[in-house]
């Protein structure tokens, strides 16, 4: 009789999320570009896939940071100073990289403070849980990323009752917390931008009525940190012209190319955060060297060099979204260093990814369940150290696409929206 694990692991690969990926590896073996290995990291965002060198147009490091011999060297001088970890949970001691790393992020987003955790995945799952008794309710966008979604569950299993709202609506938050009432305090999680479709959310309208119905704003802006708004604190500033009754929750991984998450806020919320978020607690912080280069980027970014940078990631970004839209294609979302293009079926969206990394080009096929059935995504990461040249020579690539393959024109996105 085999053990209870491996019976367990059976039936589990029969349930219906795992039969739908392992008929895809079927269907499509020559198409999925998952779990690739990436053998070497070249100049220029080269880097070894499957065997080929490519373009990487799939690199969250959006300011090129990666690569940056500033960067490179904080980690090496933090490893020499501090080893490769300091092994202890910030609920008993916290190493001074950590807290100078808080203070500089405070500083440059304008906040009274900022807690750091080691993903955002684990700031949301202990902040949004941390934030609520049973008392409260916590609701979120229906396109909000994963970890909120996580964050949410677990609020639930303590009692917190939870919802979700129609994706950006406000009409449709306004009526969700109505219809949750009565509650002392609701918190309202969204995404400041999508990350699968680049949107960006009506911070303002949401402001307004999460005033009006006892509640505040959770900003998940992890997709924005280093790379939208002024010396690229996000999105909120500049939506909301300050933090008031808002949490801004920020990546150290993406834009910053370090590791980590961030929130930041007011002193009073941060110290009851840091008290009441038990994945801070129970789990281990960003290692010492990783902190080291954090202040390290906190600096770049307040520096006379961040609009340079930044100057170059918007005309990338531009370049590439624009040149998308002439060529025909449907670009969803705004101007973000996420561009990304729909193609709908998800054989259509695997073929046309696999297409352009035949060509040179990688960029992420995204399909069910990370965005609706159907409505499949061709995703590209637009850095600021692509040159202006490989995102015409892609721009290439997606038009001989358009001419191969029958793609949605820009039509289609008004249709998917509204559905
Ligand atoms: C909006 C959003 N939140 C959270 C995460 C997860 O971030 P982390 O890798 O730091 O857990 C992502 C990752 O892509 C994201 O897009």
């Amino acid at each position: 009789m085999p053990a209870p694990l491996d019976r367990l692991i059976d039936s589990l690969s029969r349930t219906g999320m795992t039969r739908f990926f392992r008929r895809m590896f079927d269907d499509y073996p020559d198409l999925l570009m998952k779990d690739q290995q990436v053998d070497e990291v070249g100049p220029d965002r080269a880097i070894k896939l499957g065997g080929r060198w490519v373009t990487n147009f799939g690199s969250d490091s959006f300011l090129g940071l990666d690569q940056d011999a500033r960067v490179k060297a904080a980690v090496e001088r933090g490893v020499r100073a501090w080893g490769t970890h300091n092994g202890s949970s910030r609920a008993f001691s916290s190493v001074e990289p950590n807290v100078r790393a808080e203070r500089k992020i405070a500083r440059w987003m304008g906040t009274e403070a900022a807690l750091i955790y080691p993903s955002v995945t684990l700031a949301n799952t202990g902040a949004l849980p941390g934030l609520v008794t049973r008392q409260d309710v916590v609701v979120a966008d229906q396109y909000a990323h994963n970890s909120i979604d996580e964050g949410l569950k677990l609020a639930k299993a303590r009692g917190v009752r939870t919802a979700k709202f129609a994706h950006n609506d406000p009409a449709a938050l306004d009526e969700t917390l109505r219809a949750l009432q009565p509650y002392r305090y609701a918190v309202v999680a969204v995404d400041g931008v999508y990350s699968m479709s680049g949107q960006l959310p009506p911070l303002a309208e949401f402001r307004s009525i999460a005033r009006d119905r006892s509640a505040c704003l959770y900003v998940d802006d992890a997709h924005a940190t280093g790379v939208l708004g002024a010396c690229g604190r996000g999105t909120v500033l500049e939506a909301l012209d300050g933090y008031d009754n808002v949490l801004s929750v920020g990546s150290l991984s993406k834009g910053f190319s370090c590791l980590g998450g961030f929130v930041a806020g007011k002193q009073a919320a941060i110290d009851v955060l840091k008290l009441r978020s038990n994945s801070l607690i129970f789990g281990g912080p960003v290692p010492p060297p990783y902190l080291e280069a954090v202040c390290e980027v906190v600096d770049i970014l307040s520096s006379a060099e961040y609009p340079v940078l930044r100057a170059k990631l918007d005309a990338n970004v531009r370049r590439l979204s624009e040149g998308a839209a002439r060529i025909g294609l449907a670009v969803m979302g705004g101007l973000v260093p996420i561009v990304s293009v729909l193609v709908g079926p998800e054989e259509a969206t695997l073929k046309a990814g696999k297409f352009l990394y035949e060509r040179g080009y990688y960029v992420q096929s995204v399909v069910f369940p990370a965005v609706p059935h159907g409505a499949g995504v061709l995703r590209m990461q637009v850095n600021a150290n692509h040159a202006p040249a490989q995102i015409d020579a892609l721009l290439d690539a997606l038009a001989a696409l358009k001419q191969s393959a029958a793609l949605p024109e820009p039509s289609a996105l008004a249709a998917l929206m509204a559905a």
